[in-house]
């Protein structure tokens, strides 16, 4: 079978792509997916370049695609699916854009202790494949009154997404426009001044998610764990196929949208991970891997 594999860590130089990986056998609980599309994710190229200890190591933590093979009770050969694997520690064809990063968003906005129609949120960098489905989960599951940045080529964009006010972070400085009209929950990816700003529009009773960002600042975690009245919490996605499912639902919908940037085939790997690297887009940059097309 096709897969891409690391046998060291490094630049994109380092993946590698076969068509002779091994099959794997499954066992009682699980289900082998013949795999359509997955994404690249910023995990995937950390991972890549420093944080993979054992290898050979594949890379990619979504899936979307169809059972071929069923040793569950629960799902039969055929069945349409998809999922965010666990081997990451830390239209069917654009699902393979969805688990991770939707997932990502869902569970931050869940731990945001918010009042359906009541809670008013700010999605930093809302262009970003987590930010464009944490606007519009914000807005389909929790009716929250969502602000999001971005910058100034991406504004039209996040207005479609459905946010109720735009920030143009690259002109406008959204710590001065909310002094007077702060956030109960603030979902941070970007951090550094970002965060720091964010701290003088969360609300008194409010909650600061990070949801690790590449700025993350171990100072200011141990400084959040201190906040009494305030709340500061880390998030780190974790697989759940409940909460996909809830999310699967406003896509059959068509409330929310996996926005696709970019598309590249399997063997373009090293090309995904270096133009993901370098992201200018929005939403998500998917990894095509066969034809197979929703009915
Ligand atoms: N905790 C977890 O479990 C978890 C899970 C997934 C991802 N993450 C992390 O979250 C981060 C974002 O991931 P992603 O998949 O959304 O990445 P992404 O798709 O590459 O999006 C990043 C977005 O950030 C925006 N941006 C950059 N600087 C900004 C600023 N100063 N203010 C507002 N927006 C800004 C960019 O949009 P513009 O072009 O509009 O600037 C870009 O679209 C990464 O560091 C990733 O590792 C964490």
């Amino acid at each position: 079978m096709q897969a891409v594999f690391i046998q060291k860590t490094g630049g994109p130089d380092v993946l590698e792509f076969t068509k002779d990986f091994e099959k794997p056998d499954i066992t009682i609980g699980q289900v082998l997916v013949r795999q359509v599309s997955t994404s690249v994710n910023p995990i995937d190229f950390k991972v890549r370049a420093g944080m993979a200890k054992i290898f050979p190591k594949v890379l990619g933590g979504d899936v979307s695609g169809v059972i071929t093979e069923s040793k569950s009770s629960k799902w039969k050969e055929g069945d349409r699916v998809c999922a965010m694997t666990s081997g990451i520690r830390p239209d069917i064809a654009e699902y393979g854009g969805v688990p991770l990063t939707a997932l990502t968003a869902y569970q931050a906005l869940d731990g945001g202790d918010l009042q359906p129609g009541k809670s008013r949120v700010l999605v930093h960098a809302g262009a970003g494949g987590v930010g464009h489905f944490a606007v519009q989960l914000a807005k389909a599951h929790w009716k929250a009154f969502v602000v999001t940045t971005g910058s100034t080529k991406n504004q039209e964009f996040l207005k479609e997404l459905g946010a109720d006010e735009v920030v143009d972070y690259q002109k406008e400085n959204f710590a001065e426009i909310y002094k007077d009209k702060p956030f109960d929950l603030i979902l941070d990816s970007v951090g550094g001044i970002v965060e720091d700003r964010s701290y003088t529009v969360l609300a008194k009773n409010g909650i600061y998610m990070d949801i690790y960002s590449n700025n993350t600042d171990q100072k200011k975690i141990d400084a959040g764990k201190t906040w009494t009245i305030q709340k500061y919490k880390m998030q780190f996605v974790k697989p759940s196929g409940e909460q996909l499912q809830i999310i699967a639902g406003y896509l059959e919908q068509g409330t929310v949208k996996c926005v696709l940037d970019k598309i590249f085939p399997l063997y373009q790997i090293r090309e995904a991970h270096e133009y993901a690297e370098n992201k200018q887009g929005r939403g998500k940059i998917l990894v095509q891997i066969s034809k197979e097309s929703r009915k």
